[in-house]
């Protein structure tokens, strides 16, 4: 029997040469735009000028705020909406990866809702935020069309999160022409964000037939593209920028599960790519869950893989093909730290509860030490190196 809900909001333009089109829908929602990028890439591509010439153009004020960092934190949030009460911006346009486009919504909301970003954090929902267009400049986050919000509160060293329906962007703009930036570096972690909210929005234990479809797709336009999109091929990378909203559809509706829970202890500490957090843990994660239930062969077999193993397989391949560091002891995590890591991932039981079994503490510890040791022991263990 099928019983689910599914929600989701907001206009999606895709198309290259689209950018331009933000003025005209920027001005359908306000009057004084603020435009939130990152600190460095919009201006120096050049691309940042043109956004700011067809908001002007639209007749539009434009306020610029262009420092947000990777993994933004709450107090780039507050800075950013005092700068737009300021001004009295009515839109907020986000320009960049998944981090300016979290950080746009949040002050968004801080906008409408008033207080700190810290008293609109889960598991409080985000009912009403300034109107958002997103522009994504990355094939991974997402974040044009999810609910969510990730930033970090830099005095607990933890990943927190703005979540709720008015977060979803009223309009997103998938313009591939700005995919040709990106370093074929990015293209593989963002990538690997991607692939990771396909595979966990499947495994969800919110998934649903619906949810799936865009599950599903996504998954098998990432495992065939990502490695001509990370060399350079511009019709790979704007099927990856196809994906990557498909797969924030996904995960919009199902939630990401163990691997983003487990991830984020990385990004916080090891200054790791949200996306390369992801993909370290990915193999290990789906290991995990097939040695207990059947989602991850269900999983296998819509993807047209004889076993759960020949996806974790895959998945491992695909990692070493884009350059993705085999192991979390690579990228400088210690032996000793990994109890530590094991107690401080249980802070994300938002994500650690939404996969289809949760693990213990000690299964947590068990996964992180696979991590620790990498993809080539579990290839290993599993009999297919
Ligand atoms: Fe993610």
């Amino acid at each position: 029997m099928m019983r689910f809900t599914f929600e989701q909001s907001g206009k999606i333009v895709f198309g290259r040469g689209t950018l331009p089109e933000v003025g005209r829908y920027a001005a359908s929602l306000g009057s004084r735009a603020l435009l939130v990028t990152g600190r460095s890439f919009a201006a120096s591509s050049g691309l940042l000028q043109r956004l700011v010439d067809s908001l002007r153009e639209a007749n539009l004020d434009v306020v610029v705020f262009p420092e947000v960092e990777p993994n933004p934190s709450l107090r780039t949030v507050e800075r950013g909406a005092r700068l737009a009460a300021s001004k009295g911006v009515d839109v907020v346009v986000g320009f960049g990866g998944g981090s300016p486009l979290d950080a746009a919504k949040a002050i968004a909301a801080v906008l409408a809702l008033g207080g700190a970003p810290s008293d609109h954090l889960y598991p409080k929902a985000v009912e009403k935020a300034l109107p958002v267009v997103a522009l994504p400049t990355t094939t991974g986050t997402g974040s044009e069309v999810t609910q969510y919000s990730v930033l970090v509160d830099p005095d607990a060293r933890k990943k927190v999160v703005m979540q709720g329906p008015a977060l979803v962007p009223r309009v997103a703009i998938l313009d591939a022409d700005v995919t040709d930036y990106m370093p074929g570096r990015l293209v593989a972690s963002t990538g690997f964000d991607a692939l990771s909210h396909a595979l966990e929005a499947f495994i969800s234990r919110r998934a649903s037939p619906l949810s799936n479809l865009f599950a599903l797709e996504a998954a098998r336009i990432i495992l065939s593209n990502l490695p001509s999109a990370v060399k350079g091929s511009r019709e790979a990378r704007e099927l990856m920028l196809y994906a990557s909203m498909l797969a924030g559809v996904a995960i919009n509706q199902a939630g990401s599960t163990l691997a983003h829970g487990l991830g984020y202890y990385l990004t916080v500490h090891h200054d790791l790519h949200h996306g390369v957090a992801n993909a370290l843990l990915l193999p290990h994660v789906l290991a995990f869950y097939a040695e207990r239930v059947g989602k991850v062969d269900e999983l296998a077999a819509s993807l047209n893989f004889r076993s759960w193993e020949e996806l974790v397989e895959r998945v491992c391949k695909l990692a070493d093909e884009v350059g993705i560091p085999d192991s979390a002891a690579s990228v400088g995590v210690t032996e000793s730290e990994l109890d530590r890591m094991a107690e401080e991932a249980m802070f994300y039981r938002r994500n650690i509860e939404n996969g289809p079994v949760i693990p213990s503490l000690d299964e947590i510890k068990q996964i992180y030490a696979e991590c620790y040791e990498g993809r080539r022991a579990l290839l290993r263990r599993l009999g297919r190196a």
